[in-house]
Formats: structure tokens, sequence, C-alpha cells
């Protein structure tokens, strides 16, 4: 199967679903393999399979079968068989690239450890617990290492506990945690993000991931957005310290959460790395966010970060550090530095394109060999937010809308009854309606559409009627919830265009584009360029990477090497200021078209 290059035997009487399944490959297969929902196109390149079905005829065009194309879940192969699978069929192609990228990095952790047993003290020899260990590691080649002032708090007590017989991690020439000898030593990656956290337990010596988690960021509670938990900040004397409580509180549940999993004990995690947009990175590092909601949007600092982790609320080993990987600006933050890491594209020679969809989009471009970076105020939309009938991707959301011959068919997160719509199902459906033209080019419902129906206010889509959701309430689009997707595509398209024109090339000229995050992960590309999101460029061009910045934070947590690159990307990159460019207005104005 090409382009994936897997080979599958396969019994008799197997469509060639089953054989992509036994292969190892997400065909993507929305109806189960019932096939009426096309999502599982594929073509064949040689060989031969059985009679076109009456359901492929139903879905495929004459020209479609006529050049090769099948639906995989009807197909069975009746000799040997090569097929090439388009991309569009591919469930997330290229998440597990980004998982394999983090595996090439170089175990190189800024941790060492050293197993050392001391004579226990006696009237013979009194010296205190602190001076007979860093003796003990003198003798043992590591002379100058002081023992840092959270490792001494319990020193004594640790010491006797172990038999005097213990393992000490080792931090440059700070002694950072005493463990029991050859005990493994873990690390924490985590991904801050405004409305979701992302955790990861790594094996410090192998470099393996062994536990990871995610949660809501609690402090959605103090607002949905940067800014308005920005405004909780101002407003409130202890506002900063309280939203970072609350955030280390839930981090703390998801360390206990990964430590249960992975049979493991909070103090053998001794470093961490974060990321996250600038705001988050500065609320969980304790500084200062009121600049951040002033013009011009500066950062606290450009700089990677140190801080203890006790300092932060961590409750990991006692001298441990977590390290925060440096912001871009005041809106491009350390979480997209991890982006460009982990995809590595800050090296690449061909025309590339990172973007991470979020409440804030941040692109950057890599042209010539330089690199320039902006944020785009995307918006909520995509989470579901100010859409009539919206929510975030849970179960019952609909994720995939398909309309064909006047027929809706929509697809949902878990197959349960529908109660909402998210981003992908929402950009979806914009699309399908503006092929099929339910909608002009400025977003408006077109009134005779026989799909379109007339209330006393908005003419509205019925997606799917109240009979069939899960909750007895139609659920409809209306020209409204069209216009929050304009406004949110609209925003991510004029970042592009714009850091295209101040590298002077054109769209066409983009060779590799990458889109990160979790609802990048799951957007019909289609779609997105259907809608005018993303440029009209072949599919393959696109690469959907999932968690890319937690990819990336993992990789920082294991590489001294990776740290220093993503210093370096950091000063080589040209961030530009959408809001105050000349040519903002006229790009945006244009970008709103479907
Ligand atoms: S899986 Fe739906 S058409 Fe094949």
């Amino acid at each position: 199967m090409e382009p994936v290059g897997r080979r599958a035997e396969i019994p008799t009487g197997s469509s060639l679903l089953d054989a992509a399944q036994a292969a190892g490959i997400g065909l993507v297969s929305l109806c189960g393999g019932e096939g009426w929902c096309e999502s599982c196109i594929v073509r064949l390149a040689g060989g031969e399979l059985s009679p076109v079905t009456a359901a492929e005829r139903e879905v495929l065009s004459a020209e479609q079968l006529a050049a090769g194309y099948r639906l995989a879940c009807q197909a069975i192969p009746t000799k040997d068989v090569k097929i090439e699978i388009p991309p569009e069929s591919l469930a997330t192609p290229q998440r597990l690239q980004v998982e394999g990228m983090s595996a090439q990095v170089v175990l190189d952790p800024p941790i060492e450890s050293v197993n050392v047993v001391l004579d226990p003290p006696s009237f013979e020899d009194m010296r205190p617990d602190r001076e007979r260990l860093e003796d003990a590691l003198a003798e043992a080649g590591h002379a100058n290492v002081s023992l840092s002032y959270p490792v001494l708090i319990d020193l004594s007590s640790r010491l006797r506990d172990l038999g005097w017989s213990i393992q000490v991690v080792l931090q440059n020439d700070q002694g950072i945690a005493i463990l029991p000898p050859e005990m493994p030593i873990f690390g924490l990656a985590t991904d801050i993000g405004t409305t979701k956290l992302a955790a990861y337990l790594v094996n410090l010596t192998t470099g393996e991931t062994s536990a990871q988690t995610g949660a809501m960021n609690p402090q959605i509670a103090y607002g949905e957005d940067i800014l308005s938990r920005i405004g909780y900040c101002r407003e409130h004397k202890d506002g900063r310290r309280v939203l970072q409580a609350r955030l280390a509180a839930t981090l703390n549940d998801l360390i206990r959460k990964m430590c249960a999993e992975a049979d493991i004990a909070a103090d053998q995690i001794v470093e961490a790395v974060a990321v996250g947009n600038t705001a988050m990175h500065h609320i969980f590092a304790g500084l200062d966010v009121g600049q951040l909601a002033m013009t011009p949007y500066v950062p606290t600092t450009g700089q990677a970060l140190k801080v203890g982790a006790r300092d932060v609320g961590l409750d990991i080993a006692s001298g441990a550090r977590v390290y925060l990987l440096p912001n871009i600006a005041g809106y491009v933050g350390a979480d997209h530095t991890s982006v460009i890491l982990a995809t590595d594209i800050w090296k690449t020679d061909r025309t590339s394109v990172a973007v991470d969809i979020g409440t804030n989009t941040e692109i950057t471009l890599v042209a010539q060999g330089r690199l320039s970076s902006c944020s785009c105020a995307s918006g909520p939309a995509f989470e579901g937010a100010h859409i009539r009938d919206g929510m975030r991707a849970a179960e019952g959301a609909i994720e995939r809308v398909q309309i064909k011959n006047d027929e809706i068919r929509v697809f949902t997160i878990g197959g349960k009854p529908p109660v909402g719509i998210c981003g992908s199902g929402i950009l979806d459906a914009v699309a399908e309606m503006r092929r099929c033209g339910i909608l002009d080019d400025k977003g408006a419902l077109q009134e005779e559409h026989p799909l379109v129906r007339q209330t006393d206010q908005l003419p509205e889509l019925v997606l799917v009627p109240a009979d069939a959701t899960g909750h007895g309430r139609d659920i409809t689009l209306n020209r409204k919830d069209v216009n929050e997707i304009q406004l949110a595509k609209g925003a991510i398209r004029t970042g592009l265009e714009l850091l295209l024109l101040e590298s002077g090339i054109g769209a066409e000229q983009v060779e590799n584009f990458i889109v990160a995050g979790a609802f990048g992960t799951y957007i019909s590309i289609p779609s997105a360029i259907q809608v005018g999101m993303f440029p009209d460029l072949p599919l393959d061009c696109f690469h959907q990477v999932g968690n890319a910045a937690g990819m990336g934070a993992k990789q920082a947590l294991i590489s001294l090497e990776r740290r220093r690159v993503a210093q370096d990307i950091v000063k080589q990159i040209k961030y530009i200021e959408l809001t105050t460019h000349p040519a903002f207005q006229k790009q945006f104005m244009r970008a709103l078209f479907l």
C-alpha cells in the first residue's frame, strides 16, 4: 500500500479496509465500512479487485471509477493488488512521524546521578551529614557539589531511612535529589494550553514516555481566553497567585495519575520542561502579565527560564527545576517555539509553514532560510464557542459533515446521537454548504435552496432534526454561525498571506504545510482549503502532526542540545505584528470571502 509502503497478506474475501487494518494503516472509515461515508477512498494501481458495488456507484463518480478509485470497505482483492491511498483517506497520517522524530533525539539530559555509600556518623567521626555526603561525592569524582536548600531540608532523615546507601541526582554541580541507589529517574514535560493541559512522564535513562495524560486548564473558571485571564490578574490583588496555584494543583493531579500508572514515586521526577503561550508561561512562572494586554504587547522575557519546581508548586523531587522554553513574542509563545523545534522546519531548505490553530493561531513561515512568525486572533469559534449549537470536541459532537444530493450526513465523536457541533464539524459544514451552493461567497444562506429553512429570524440549515438528536432539539447553522467561522479562518489566512508578502513569495511556493495542535489534527484539510483557510496546495503538502508542542517539550526534557537549538530558533525569528501592518485590513477583508 503506497505511499505508506506496507504489505499485508489477508484471508480470501477480506476487503481492502480489512487489509489496511491488518497492516496497521489508519484508513478513515467514518461509517464503519457500510459503504456510504466516502471516507475510505483508495486507488487501484495494480492487480484486480471484485466488481464495483452498488454502494460504490452511488458514492463515486464515473470519472473516479474510470480512474481506478474504489471504496476500501467494499473492494475485495481477487489477486495480489497494489493500492494507492490518497492523503485525505489516511487518519492523522503524520502523527507518528513527529513521535518518531522525538525518538531520534540523542539522549542528553541535564541530569546525572551517582551512587554513594557513606559511613554513618560516630563519636570518632562527627562530621555533619552535608559535609559527610559532599566528601563522599568528592571521593566518587564529583568535587564541588553543593546541595540545594530544598534537599538539605530532609537530608538527615533520607540518609538514615536509606541506610546511608544512596543515589544523588546532580544537575551541574548541584545535588537536587536523594533517592535509593539505582532507582530509575524521570522527567515531566508539560504543554500548558489556554484550554487544555497535556503532560508526559519520560524515563530519563531510556528517553521513553512512561505515561501521558491531559486535563482541562482549571483557569477556565477565571476566563475562557487569555485576555480575560490577564484581566483577572490585573483586577485582583492576588489574581496571579490564584491562577498559578489552580494550575499547579491540576498539574499535580496529572503527576499523581501518571506516577500511579508508571508505578513510581513523585520524587523520582527530577526535572521538568514546560511550554505554553506567553500568557500561560508567565502565569505559570509567576511573572507579570499586565503588559501582555498593553501595546506593544511585549513579554517579560524572551529567554529560556529555569525556576525551582517547589517555587511554582509542583510536587516532584524537592530540588528539581522546571525549564521553560523561550517565548518568541507577546502572542507567540514557548509552545510555538516547541512546535518549530519538534517539526524541525527551522532547518529545512523547503519553503515551509507551521500553523498551530487555537484561540490564538501562531504561524511560522520558513522561506529562503529565514524564519518569520505571527499570531492571529482566530477566536474560540473552532472550540465551538459563539456558535449556537457549538460545543467542544466531546462525545456526541458532530465532527464530520457531508452533503450529497441534498442529503446531509453527520458523524459524531464516539458514534453517539448528536448533541452539538465541534470545530472540525463546523468547518466541514461550511465547506459543504459553500460547495453545494447553500452559501454564497459572502457567507449568506441562499433562501431558495431546498435545504434552507425560513425562520422568524435568520434562515438556517437544519443539520440534524430534533428527532435524531441526543437532546431532542434541532441542530442548526445560520449566517451568524457561518460568520464566526469566516472571522476565524479569515484571521488565519490573513496571517499567512502577510508572512508570505513580507517574504516576497506566493502561497503556491509553499512545499510543506504543517498543521499542529489538537484541533488541527482532526480537521479535514480539503474543507480548510474549500473555505479558504488554507491555500489550495496539493494535499500531500499538508502534514497534520498532532501535539507537536508537547513533542518539543519532551525533546527539550531529554536533550540539552535541543534546548540550545530552541534558543537559537528564537534568535533567528523575525516577528511580524499583524495589527499594525499596513496591508492588514485589505488582506483581512479579502480573506473573509468563502
Ligand atoms: S468506510 Fe465508509 S464508505 Fe468505506
